[in-house]
């Protein structure tokens, strides 16, 4: 018998099967031929509510070990790059596996700038929400309206058009973000610099008043280049698993783009960050913090920012972006709330409940504390994660619908329901 294999036993009916082992997995329909009889046509399966422990792909991206607090992007490890590297390069990388040569990175630069503009009619669409609508519901629907100006975006099995769309998506997801904030606060739109770095275009479109020339301030440029890096991928996380679901049906990017972008802006995901400044802003002052632990470790409520599905150690991102913070509240003052969250993670360091948990901060904790600092408001943040994450929605696409073994995305369930009845009219229902 090889050795990469898995003997199972199925005490119902004591017979044996041996099942492959490939890459440290066993296929899932293996365990279809285990049945107890005849009629059993659907064999056994697997149940893993929120794929605890299922690969849903094979994937050269993005490498994690949460245990060892380690990110890689194609094997670079996160802390290189947000070192040494640039937002722009680092969606080169992800998507095209390589870092760019000097030549390259000036054609992708020159691509992503100069695919910034919007449809004017998007301008319209845009102007058509409320007042007050949350620019993360704005950026989700503007994006998906985006699939019906490009109709060529359906021609998904062609390289070039895929091509079109990846730099369209990564060029114009800050225009769209930069409009919804604008409309939020009833501001004129500023239209996209091709003179400025991808960041400080996207500061630009956000802050430029009635000066000419807006000039964004290299600290926070960077600062928000780094943010960018360190939220560009991870992996098989909600956003990115809904972007390959739904993109395996065959719809086009955008679309598919706008049903990840959903899914990070749930307060499990990526609205977190947003969540944990409204917690610090409760929370309210340093003194109360001790209460607000024992509340959450009674069960009212989590501490927003700490956690993480695969992180089971400190958040190789969260330590980034600590040190940022501080080279950021050099040029905009120190943030009042960054007392309370240092005296928090101080607390929960060192308390049990966390610890037996394995909760550490998560890339959240500290982020929002910058874009404050910065001068976004609250709920410009999960914008500001899934503008970045947009180059790790397309790759994780890409290699997707390349990758022969994907199939459209359609989970088994254990129905639980009522067996077979007979339809009751309705005047003899009870
Ligand atoms: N505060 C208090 N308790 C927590 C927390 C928290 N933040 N996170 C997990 N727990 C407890 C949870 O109550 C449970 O305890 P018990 O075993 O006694 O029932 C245990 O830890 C395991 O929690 P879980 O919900 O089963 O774990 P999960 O892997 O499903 O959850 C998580 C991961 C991120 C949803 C969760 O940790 C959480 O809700 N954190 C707060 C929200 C947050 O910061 N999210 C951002 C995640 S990072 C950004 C991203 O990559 O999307």
């Amino acid at each position: 018998m090889a050795s990469d294999t898995l003997t199972v036993i199925d005490n119902r009916t004591g017979r044996k099967y041996d099942v492959v082992i490939h890459d440290g997995a066993i296929n899932a329909t293996d365990l279809r031929q285990i049945r107890v009889s005849e009629d059993d046509l659907l064999g056994l399966v697997s149940y893993d509510p929120g794929f605890m422990n299922t690969a849903s792909c094979q994937s050269k991206i993005t490498y994690v070990d949460g245990d060892r607090g380690i990110l890689r992007y194609r094997g670079y490890p996160i802390e290189q790059l947000a070192e040494k590297g640039t937002y722009l390069e680092t969606a080169y990388l992800i998507l095209y596996g390589e870092l760019p040569t000097k030549s390259q990175l000036g054609d992708w630069t020159y691509n992503i700038t100069h695919h910034s503009i919007l449809h004017e009619n998007i301008k319209k669409f845009i102007d058509g929400f409320h007042h007050d609508a949350h620019p993360m519901g704005m950026l989700v629907s503007a994006v998906a309206a985006l699939s019906t100006f490009y109709t060529d975006a359906k021609d998904i099995f062609n390289a070039e058009s895929r091509q079109r769309q990846i730099y369209r998506l990564i060029s114009k997801m800050p225009t769209l973000a930069g409009f919804a904030y604008r409309h939020s606060i009833g501001m004129p739109n500023a239209y996209p610099d091709n003179d400025l770095s991808y960041t400080g275009n996207f500061l630009n479109m956000l802050f430029k008043m009635t000066e000419l020339k807006y000039k964004p301030h290299p600290v926070l440029e960077k600062a928000l280049d780094i943010l960018f890096i360190l939220h560009a991928d991870h992996e098989q996380n909600c956003s990115t698993n809904a972007m390959r679901s739904v993109g395996s049906s065959h719809v086009d990017p955008y679309s598919a783009v706008a049903a990840a972008a959903a899914a990070l802006y749930g307060p499990l995901h990526g609205g977190a960050n947003e969540a944990v400044l409204k917690m610090l802003m409760e929370i309210g002052s340093k003194d109360k913090v001790p209460d607000f632990i024992k509340r959450v470790k009674s069960g009212q409520g989590r501490l927003m920012g700490f956690g993480h599905r695969v992180y089971k150690n400190y958040d190789p991102r969260a330590k980034i972006i600590k040190e940022i913070a501080d080279k950021v509240f050099e040029v905009k003052g120190r943030n009042s709330l960054l007392d309370i969250a240092l005296e928090l993670e101080r607390i929960a360091l060192e308390d049990d409940y966390f610890i037996k948990r394995k909760l550490y901060p998560n890339v959240d904790f500290y982020s929002g504390l910058i874009y404050q600092s910065i001068g976004f408001p609250l709920d410009m943040f999960p914008v500001l994660f899934a503008i970045p994450r947009t180059s790790g929605w397309v790759a994780q696409w890409e290699e997707m619908l390349l990758d022969p073994d994907q199939k459209l995305a359609r989970p088994r369930q254990i129905y639980k329901g009522a067996d077979t009845r007979d339809y009751v009219p309705v005047e003899k229902r009870r």
